[in-house]
């Protein structure tokens, strides 16, 4: 199932993110996954594992697996390469062995000192603050050529306004943004106002992230009302909130590098929740965030 973004191109409704998997195991996840169906891939220089899925992927082209240009990849630029766009680019495109990219996303509206391309340190000055110089130049990017499409990526707390701010002045429409968004951190609001204005959302987080599964952690996979949503559709939790999130128009990129979660997480697309079950979900919206990166940086986004 695909989804058609507002520059016409096509994406997967569900992806594989790539962060925090374990390089050793990269190559055989993404060559099952892509045996599986997945042909969306949510990868970032801060991962620092591109060189790892472009091994994958070109073996995957190499062996007749699957063609580029049936694959979508998105790649995002951090915090410090703000004003060294084309480079940065350049260096994901080479890590991954590709000559374009489908979607490339800004990895946070903010802008930290940069300190060379393909290093990923959120450097703090002397005083101990995180320095900050400089604005968005991905536009120029694009004009290039070597972008195939143009999307900006705002995380939850970048309130509406700002979206708008951006609307304004972006001579290139916006076409995704992704954010953390699971029942228990709903972000109706912000999605009902990107999808008005054309774009689309994608949900980062969507099984919640580094607490998925941690004893002691909160974790919506154990959630009473999901579970019992779960119990009657024969699902997993974690199906659940993947068709939940599709249902509310949006894409995922779950996380797995167990090969009997890709195929779980991939196998959302035969049962359909009602609008009760919306309902009663709506209702474990705790307004709980599990990715909060301004904890280490001592910045608001
Ligand atoms: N734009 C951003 O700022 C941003 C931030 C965070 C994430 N992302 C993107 O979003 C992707 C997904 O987010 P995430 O990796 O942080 O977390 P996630 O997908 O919410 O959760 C991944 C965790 O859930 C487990 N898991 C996956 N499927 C499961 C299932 N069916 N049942 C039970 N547990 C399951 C995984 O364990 P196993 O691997 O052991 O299966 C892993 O521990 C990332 O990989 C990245 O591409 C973007």
């Amino acid at each position: 199932m695909t989804t058609t973004l507002n520059n016409g191109i096509t994406m997967s409704l569900t992806g594989l993110g790539v962060w925090r998997m374990e390089e050793k195991l990269i190559k055989n996840v993404i060559l099952n996954a892509i045996k599986i169906g997945y042909r969306h891939f949510d990868c970032a220089a801060k991962y620092q594992n591109e060189a790892e899925v472009g091994e994958a992927l070109a073996e995957a082209f190499d062996t007749g697996l699957v063609k580029r240009e049936d694959i979508f990849i998105t790649i995002k630029l951090w915090n410090f390469d703000h004003r060294h766009v084309l480079e940065a680019c350049k260096d994901s495109l080479k890590k991954l062995q590709l000559d374009y990219l489908d979607l490339y996303l800004v990895h946070y509206p903010i802008v930290t000192k940069h300190t060379g391309i393909g290093k990923t340190a959120s450097v703090r000055d002397e005083d101990g603050v995180l320095d900050i110089d400089s604005t968005i130049s991905l536009e120029t990017t694009w004009q290039s050529g070597m972008l195939w499409k143009i999307c900006f990526q705002w995380d939850c707390n970048y309130s509406v306004p700002l979206i708008g701010e951006c609307l304004a002045y972006a001579k290139v429409k916006p076409a995704v943004n992704q954010i953390e968004t699971h029942p228990y951190f709903q972000c109706d609001s912000i999605i009902k106002f990107c999808r008005k204005h054309g774009i689309c959302v994608t949900a980062h987080t969507s099984q919640g992230g580094a607490t998925a599964n941690v004893d002691g952690s909160v974790s919506f996979l154990e959630d009473p009302v999901l579970k019992k949503l779960a119990d009657k559709y024969k699902k997993t939790v974690a199906q659940i909130v993947l068709c939940w999130n599709i249902h509310r128009n949006m894409v995922v990129i779950p996380k797995s590098s167990k090969i009997e979660r890709l195929q779980e997480n991939f196998s959302v697309f035969d049962f359909e929740l009602t609008e009760k079950d919306m309902v009663d979900i709506m209702s474990v919206d705790w307004k709980l965030r599990c990715n909060q990166p301004a904890k280490s940086w001592d910045i608001f986004v």
